[in-house]
């Protein structure tokens, strides 16, 4: 497979990137500074550009069998994901591409969730002091879901750096632990774009 990788420069990207060239797939990269990708340059296509800019997503997709993003706002950029959200989906139709693998937020509810009391807390707390960055992940959800593409939105307790492990993964009850480590998160954002598994979901995921 080809996969296009969104933040593949970050914390959780880096490893995404290791994970897919693991996995044997061919990778194109959009980074605003091909230095931060030295490390891969060698092994992977670099598209140079911004995100917003629609021209260089169409430039890093052309060609992908699917798109693995890892993106987060940088500093205080509000509307990082909604706007790519709307840029990225019109991409893909146009391109004729349908797969898409993203990070979404634990705090994002949905209706058929079961969300532990506990969860419903911190939830109901991130939504009302979270302000326009929580309203960003709830405008990029509903992007996706209305896209009729073929989307996965992980979503993702406090995420930590630490070895991959083993997960919980739950398409409405959040899980046990407030962590993911950034390993088990490229991993199985890796074996959802590859595998193609958790189409139109956005399951919850935790540390075991
Ligand atoms: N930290 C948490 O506890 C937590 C909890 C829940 C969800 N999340 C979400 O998890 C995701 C990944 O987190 P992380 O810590 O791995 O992220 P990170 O290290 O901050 O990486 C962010 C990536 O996005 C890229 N990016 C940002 N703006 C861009 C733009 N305009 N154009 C192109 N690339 C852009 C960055 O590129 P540059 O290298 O060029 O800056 C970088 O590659 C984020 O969406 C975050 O919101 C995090």
């Amino acid at each position: 497979m080809k996969v296009a990788v969104l933040g593949g420069t970050g914390r959780t990207g880096s490893l995404l990137v290791d994970d897919l060239l693991e996995r044997g797939q061919q990778v194109v990269m959009l980074v605003r500074d091909a230095k931060k990708a030295a490390m891969v340059a060698d092994r992977v296509t670099l598209i140079e550009g911004d995100v917003r800019d629609p021209d260089a997503v169409a430039r890093t997709i052309d060609g992908a069998n699917a798109i693995a993003s890892a993106l987060g706002p940088v500093g205080k950029d509000a509307t990082l994901l909604r706007d790519t959200a709307g840029i990225v989906t019109s991409a893909m139709a146009e391109a004729h591409i349908s797969r898409y693998v993203g990070i979404s937020v634990a705090g994002l509810t949905l209706p058929a969730d079961r969300k532990r009391p506990r969860d419903k807390v911190i939830s109901w707390l991130l939504n009302r002091l979270g302000g326009e960055l929580a309203k960003d992940k709830i405008e990029e959800y509903s992007a996706w879901a209305h896209s009729g593409l073929d989307w996965t939105l992980a979503r993702v307790p406090r995420l930590i750096d630490g070895p991959l492990s083993e997960l919980d993964v739950d398409p409405h009850v959040s899980g046990r632990r407030t962590t993911l480590t950034r390993a088990n998160l490229a991993r199985f954002l890796c074996d959802a774009v590859v595998d193609g598994r958790y189409s139109r979901s956005a399951p919850f995921l935790s540390d075991r």
